[in-house]
């Protein structure tokens, strides 16, 4: 099907085209069919472009940087994106063999970089090695990365024995990691006048129920910063959001979580059981969809229903 469509929700002008269509889309409903769907819309002069293949994936126009995306929740959130078809950077800092394997896993569209996301100059390299290997520029930017961490109350400090140590390995894990990776993707962002920045969070900033102070601080500053960023780069077409997760299971970090404790959240939970990083990194693909295109400054809380964002 060929033809475009246009109508003005609220103040924005939007415009469909349809190149060869097409799938059921949102809020224009459209009925769905097979085949590639190209739709391009327009709004308040910006453009977004949507691809559906005839496998039915909805994201193979986005080029995604997962950093720490070797293991834990990072890999589900690559596996989730790869498999609607995007484009996905593995960042590692140590897991190398991990990274590379599940790049070999997902295909060509994958590639494994390393880099520490702490260090500023790391991160632009990584950036040159994406642009050397992809012919499109990097669309959006998961910053998942987690500094060394064991999700484990019984070996955390307490409000006693915590020292500023402690602390600056957080905010430099969640803040200057977001802060690099986004500084750095900021000019191709620009350029396409679209993009989207999404960064993991934590229930526990409204649920504070184990003493993961330093942790929990510094993921409360990365929602602060989520805010501040939506607001300054908002006028450029970017959007900036969090997803917060409960305890996971499992990943590496919340395997050293007691099974009661698991057990416990499962019973408080409105869905009674927690969470797995799979569904977690399903709800990341809403932030990068065009489902999400006038949604920013967010944070989506994916823990069962447990804490109300
Ligand atoms: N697991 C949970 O229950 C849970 C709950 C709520 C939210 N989350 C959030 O989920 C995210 C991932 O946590 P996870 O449980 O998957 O942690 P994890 O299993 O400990 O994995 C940590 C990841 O971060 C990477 N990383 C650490 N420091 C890095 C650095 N400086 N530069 C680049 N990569 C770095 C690691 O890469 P290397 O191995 O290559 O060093 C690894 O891929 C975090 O943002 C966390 O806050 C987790």
């Amino acid at each position: 099907m060929r033809g475009s469509t246009s109508f003005e929700p609220g103040s924005h002008r939007i415009e469909v085209r349809f190149v060869r269509h097409c799938g059921r889309f949102g809020d224009f409903g459209r009925t769905a069919a097979n085949g590639r769907a190209r739709d391009r819309i327009a709004t308040g002069g910006r453009r977004y472009r949507v691809a559906m293949d005839e496998r039915g994936q909805w994201l193979t126009d986005r080029l995604v940087l997962v950093t720490g995306g070797g293991r834990g929740l990072g890999s589900s959130i690559a596996r989730a994106f790869a498999g609607q078809g995007a484009g996905v950077v593995l960042n590692y800092r140590r897991s190398r063999e991990r990274a590379e394997a599940l790049a070999a896993e997902i295909g060509d569209r994958a590639l494994a970089v390393q880099a520490d996301v702490t260090d500023e100059q790391q991160v632009h390299a990584m950036f040159e090695t994406i642009a050397q290997r992809f012919d499109q520029p990097v669309t959006t930017v998961v910053n998942n990365a987690l500094a060394d961490f064991s999700f484990n109350g019984e070996s955390r400090s307490h409000a006693g024995e915590i020292g500023w140590g402690e602390f600056d390995a957080q905010f430099r894990g969640s803040v200057s990691g977001a802060l690099h990776t986004t500084r750095a993707a900021l000019p191709q962002l620009r350029a396409q006048g679209t993009g989207q920045i999404i960064n993991i969070g934590t229930n526990l900033f409204q649920r504070p129920v184990v003493p993961y102070h330093d942790y929990t601080a510094a993921k409360a500053a990365l929602l602060s910063l989520t805010r501040t960023f939506a607001a300054d780069l908002g006028p450029d077409g970017i959007t900036v959001n969090m997803v917060s997760g409960g305890l996971l299971r499992t990943t590496d970090a919340s395997a050293d979580t007691p099974e009661e404790v698991f057990d416990g959240i499962a019973q408080a939970t409105p869905l009674r059981r927690v969470v797995t990083p799979g569904e977690f990194a399903d709800a990341v693909l809403f932030f990068a969809s065009p489902w999400a295109r006038a949604v920013s400054g967010q944070n989506l809380v994916v823990d069962g229903g447990l804490v109300n964002g």
